[in-house]
């Protein structure tokens, strides 16, 4: 079993440094509780930054996810697939009657800059030009090129 302190060490040697983490080394989690390497437990009252809404591990969750790896872990943009498709239509009767339309990205920034793209399309498509986006001071949107340039903080 591996340490903090190795853990830690190995991730400044191999990794590229996005985040001021705190010393701690996350483990495992059940429901609304996370575990350190050295067996502390948390209360998880961010839910992983809102990422795992459904809590640690549901076995319903881990059961539905490891059914699907077993049959197909990945379908590229270039086909059509069953799980993505009923996802959709299963968000489309969840939300408000006029949100019928789904956009499955990896990320919050990827979300973020997808949103701004369907808004500058919706313009040009309504004759629009020159479409400004507004972003809030203090704001965080993301890493990636265009959130970050619409993230509101100078660091
Ligand atoms: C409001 C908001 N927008 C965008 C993001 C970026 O999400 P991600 O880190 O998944 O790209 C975050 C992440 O914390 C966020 O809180």
């Amino acid at each position: 079993m591996v340490n903090r302190d190795e853990i830690i060490k190995k991730e400044s040697k191999y990794m590229v440094p996005a985040y001021a983490r705190k010393p701690i080394v996350i483990y495992e989690g059940e429901n609304t509780i996370v575990r350190d390497l050295d067996g502390t437990e948390y209360i998880d009252c961010l839910s992983g930054i809102s990422v795992v809404n459904a809590g640690h591990s549901p076995e319903r969750l881990v059961k539905a996810g490891s059914e699907q790896l077993s049959k197909l872990i990945h379908c590229s943009g270039l086909y059509h697939n069953v799980p993505q498709t009923l996802l959709a239509e299963k968000l489309a009767n969840l939300t408000p009657t006029n949100l019928t339309k789904s956009f499955f990205c990896n990320s919050g920034a990827e979300a973020v800059e997808g949103g701004v793209k369907i808004a500058k399309k919706y313009s040009v498509t309504q004759g629009r030009t020159g479409a400004a986006v507004i972003a809030l001071e203090g704001s965080f949107h993301g890493r990636l090129a265009l959130s970050l340039t619409l993230t509101g903080q100078a660091k």
